[in-house]
């Protein structure tokens, strides 16, 4: 259930209308639930453009905006109420409770979609819908089709279709002061969980043990789910940028990979810590970890309203090719090496993504092909890291096999950023203590 207002969904429907034409109509479909085998389900997960705007999660369901005079409609088609399948499957709000409980100014039964949608779309000039849902679009033809024969007019039927996305994914790219508030709790619970997960760690536990900790943390914390799939890699599987297999044995000596975030009302946090499996980093091991930490220093400090999204990136990569070239992993002149971009070799994804409802959340990187500014409300994360294959023969041996990334959640503010995460130690020496107070 969310906790959100009910003024918060309608402010955002209402900003929604607001940013497309007033005779435009909008077809937000929710997700479909998805089969695992025979009749047993995988876990439902409500669509994230629906959720946005809606806070309902069910299966199925269309929301319909029609904006115009007055602040515009809000129509929504859902289950209808049924006794007999809501003693199977649960409480279901109908039509009834749509209306009551979440705001909608009309709702009908799904079965009544393809009576009702023709109407709501006549005289309408565009539809903004997802334009890559085949079964949208292909009940959308249907619906035009309908129309056309209704009304015998050409002009009432909407010639023209847009992605949903333009508008409403430049909208979810700047949150809210409430959705501030549930992502920081996010970024506060899965730094309790990494936490947790460093003071249970010990040889001979498995990845998908180190999982549970994490797993734990989050229901206990009110996650039921994580973000995304968690990664555990220990060793050479740290190398394995999604690697969720999780199954080896954590051995000593080795460094242990971490990639987890808990989602709390459909909003994701998303940590990345690596230490060492005994709880001490070998010299070898702390001298990458802390190129790779003073690499994300040096992309947080970047984090700043008017910087360009891609400043972090540029500021991390300057530090590892420095570090690379300190440790004798690299060979040149570090600019040149810059230049010619000689850290892909150790480092091939970008530093920063979006966050938010998804965790590579929406929103436009660049503007007319130039990267875009960061600005106050954005959410996004830096995780720069180094991996060094196991089978790297550029490199002396006893640097293969290590993979170290550091990621944090931050949110931009009007005077600089800050971080959501930073309940979770990073240096080495916070790390060790951490780690010695859950073996003592
Ligand atoms: N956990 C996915 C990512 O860090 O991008
Ligand atoms: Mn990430
Ligand atoms: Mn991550």
């Amino acid at each position: 259930m969310s906790t959100l207002s009910d003024r918060e969904y309608a402010q955002r429907r209402q900003r929604l209308m607001g940013a497309v034409e007033a005779d435009a109509v909008l077809l937000v479909p929710a997700a479909t639930l998805k089969y695992r085998n025979r009749d047993a389900e995988y876990g439902f997960r409500q669509n994230s453009d629906f959720l946005y705007l809606t806070g309902f999660n069910e299966p199925d369901a269309l929301l319909v905006l029609l904006p115009g005079k007055s602040g515009g409609e809000v129509v929504l088609f859902c289950q209808p109420r049924d006794p007999e399948k809501e003693v199977w499957t649960g409480y279901r709000p109908g039509p009834e409770g749509a209306m009551q409980r979440f705001g909608m100014d009309r709702a009908f039964s799904l079965e009544q979609l393809d009576d009702e949608l023709p109407q709501l779309l006549q005289g309408r000039s565009r539809i903004y819908c997802p334009l890559a849902d085949e079964t949208l679009q292909g009940r959308l033809a249907g619906w035009r089709q309908r129309l056309m024969q209704r009304c015998r007019d050409a002009q009432q039927v909407p010639q023209q279709l847009q992605e949903l996305g333009g508008p409403l994914h430049e909208l979810r790219l700047f949150k809210t002061a409430a959705e501030q508030a549930l992502i920081r709790a996010s970024g506060e619970l899965s730094a309790q969980a990494h936490c947790r997960a460093m003071r249970a760690c010990r040889p001979g536990l498995y990845e998908y043990q180190l999982e549970a900790e994490i797993h734990h943390q989050f229901a206990m914390g009110g996650s039921r789910v994580p973000a995304y799939g968690t990664i555990v890699g220990s060793g050479a599987n740290g190398c394995i940028l999604h690697y969720t297999q999780n199954q080896d044995r954590l051995e000593a000596g080795e460094l242990v990979l971490i990639d987890a975030g808990a989602e709390l009302e459909g909003y994701a946090g998303d940590i990345t810590r690596t230490f060492p499996v005994n709880g001490r980093f070998s010299d070898r091991q702390r001298a990458l970890y802390e190129v790779v930490l003073a690499a994300q220093e040096a992309a947080i400090a970047a984090v700043q309203p008017g910087n360009s999204f891609n400043a972090p990136h540029e500021a991390a990569v300057a530090v590892l090719t420095e570090g690379l070239v300190r440790l004798g992993l690299l060979e040149g002149e570090v600019d040149a090496l810059l230049a010619e971009e000689a850290y892909t070799a150790f480092y091939i994804h970008r530093t920063s993504h979006w966050l938010g409802l998804d965790v590579h959340d929406v929103g436009a990187y660049r503007r007319d092909g130039q990267w875009r500014n960061l600005e106050p409300g954005m959410v996004l994360t830096i995780e720069p890291g180094l991996y060094i294959a196991p089978d790297d023969e550029r490199v002396d041996p006893a640097w293969r096999g290590m993979g170290i990334r550091i990621e944090d959640d931050l949110l931009v503010t009007g005077s600089g950023h800050e971080v959501l995460t930073a309940g979770v130690p990073k240096a080495v020496a916070a790390i060790e203590a951490l780690m010695a107070e859950g073996r003592a």
